[in-house]
């Protein structure tokens, strides 16, 4: 099994050679899926992140499995330490992932065997969730709009997306600004499904900026040339806000805050990103003042956390059935990450295009949520059939199916088993 084959003893790794080391939104999706039939480990899984937090609430994007020393960028790279909120913690990035911690939580807890095992984990986990939550709103809406910005492709999750493109554009490197760097991963698997090396450059130069400044997020705020309001990060955040004023109740806590949070990023979110043109949600980049009319699948999540008035979401599922997106239609295995028709697809590119199981799960728990049951239905069993016809692959192309990327990826298997079981709502 998959996920067994992953388990250290103390987290799961994502796949067996690319990934070694713990990654925080897939801890998350890990124990969506271990709630299922080990509460235990979900537990373990979550609570070795949290462990791991800086002393400023931040959730790290990777924990460091300091055994492999063989991955960049490493702890090295880094230089968490240079930050005052990390020095217990150096083993750690600087950048986060985005904020599915909360759902995944109250997820654990509401299928846990052992309710006062779970219910006891929630406790623990509330202060640490708080504390996530609140760096976000603090150090990332300076403007206290409702609204976080991510400061690296990194923390989108989605990081090759064509999304990011104008700005990595924009960033024009002289050779003394691109650190010295070797990368692993093409070593690993094959070089044309991965990120370009001139993404890489922008990606290693954006870490050592941060490490330059220390983290220091107010400098960061002047000098990053990639600040961006995204969709599905503040998604995450909003549905986020939703389950802990949950947990906050079953704990004896006030909900409100949360409750009030909820309710002023969904506000936030569909004023300022939503796009009346295409009827679907853009993400905004803070550097241009201007949205980012790139058209992703994430664009779509907001339907996971409940976020589009009725008839917004009408118009949402209107388009993914007639653009490229193709929903319900013959043309697609299930639904890709990008726009088949917008300019730089590519059906095997680290996500420029393929299908990603934790996209598509969102979407189909978004769809089930608004009542779109045959929809809903037929991705869970595309789901169901990309993985049973091709492997527990880390992304799949959206034509052929064929799996790409790492083999063995855990929140393939964890997803898969949450798909499998009843609706959520
Ligand atoms: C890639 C993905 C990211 C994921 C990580 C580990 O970097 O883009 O979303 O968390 O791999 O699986």
């Amino acid at each position: 099994m998959v996920l067994d084959s992953n388990w250290t003893g103390e987290y799961t790794r994502p796949g067996p050679r690319l990934y070694p080391h713990q990654w925080s939104w897939d801890s998350a999706f890990i124990a969506f899926g271990y709630a299922r039939y080990d509460q235990k480990r979900a537990i373990q899984e979550l609570r070795h992140l949290f462990d791991n937090q800086w002393t400023n609430g931040l959730l790290p994007q990777i924990v460091f499995d300091p055994h492999f020393g063989e991955y960049f960028p490493g702890i090295d790279f880094w230089h968490a330490e240079c930050s005052e909120s990390a020095v217990c913690v150096y083993k750690t990035s600087g950048v986060v992932q985005p904020p599915i911690h909360a759902t995944a939580t109250l997820h654990v807890y509401r299928h846990g065997v052992d309710r006062p095992g779970a219910r006891a984990f929630l406790e623990e986990a509330f202060p640490r969730l708080v504390a996530w939550h609140d760096y976000l709103y603090r150090e990332r809406d300076p403007e206290n709009e409702g609204l976080v910005y991510i400061r690296h492709p990194w923390e989108s999750g989605m990081d090759n997306s064509p999304l990011w493109d104008a700005i990595m554009l924009r960033m024009q490197l002289r050779s003394h600004e691109i650190p010295a760097y070797r990368r692993v991963d093409t070593h690993v698997v094959s070089p044309a499904d991965r990120p370009e090396s001139a993404a890489y450059d922008r990606f290693a130069y954006l870490v050592q900026l941060f490490s330059r400044l220390n983290y220091d997020e107010a400098r960061i705020r002047e000098d990053c040339p990639f600040l961006v309001q995204d969709v599905l990060f503040n998604s995450l955040l909003c549905q986020g806000e939703r389950d802990l004023a949950q947990i906050a109740q079953l704990i004896g806590e006030d909900p409100s805050p949360n409750e009030e949070r909820a309710g002023k990023t969904a506000g936030a979110v569909n004023r300022k990103l939503w796009d009346e043109e295409h009827g679907t949600y853009l993400d905004f980049d803070l550097a241009t003042g201007q949205p980012i009319r790139v058209y992703a699948a994430a664009g779509f999540l907001p339907l996971f956390a409940g976020i589009p008035e009725e008839q917004c979401a009408r118009r949402m599922v209107e388009r993914l059935k007639t653009t490229g997106f193709d929903l319900g239609g013959e043309g697609m295995i299930a639904v890709p990450s990008y726009d088949p028709l917008g300019f730089g697809f590519s059906p095997s590119r680290y996500w420029r295009g393929p299908v990603w199981i934790n996209i598509d799960w969102l979407l189909m728990r978004g769809l089930e949520r608004y009542g779109y049951e045959k929809h809903a239905r037929g991705l869970r069993e595309s789901i169901v059939n990309l993985v049973r016809d091709n492997g527990f692959y880390e992304y799949f192309n959206p034509r052929t199916g064929v799996g790409h990327g790492s083999d063995l990826f855990s929140w393939s298997a964890a997803l898969l088993l949450d798909a499998m079981s009843d609706s959520w709502w």
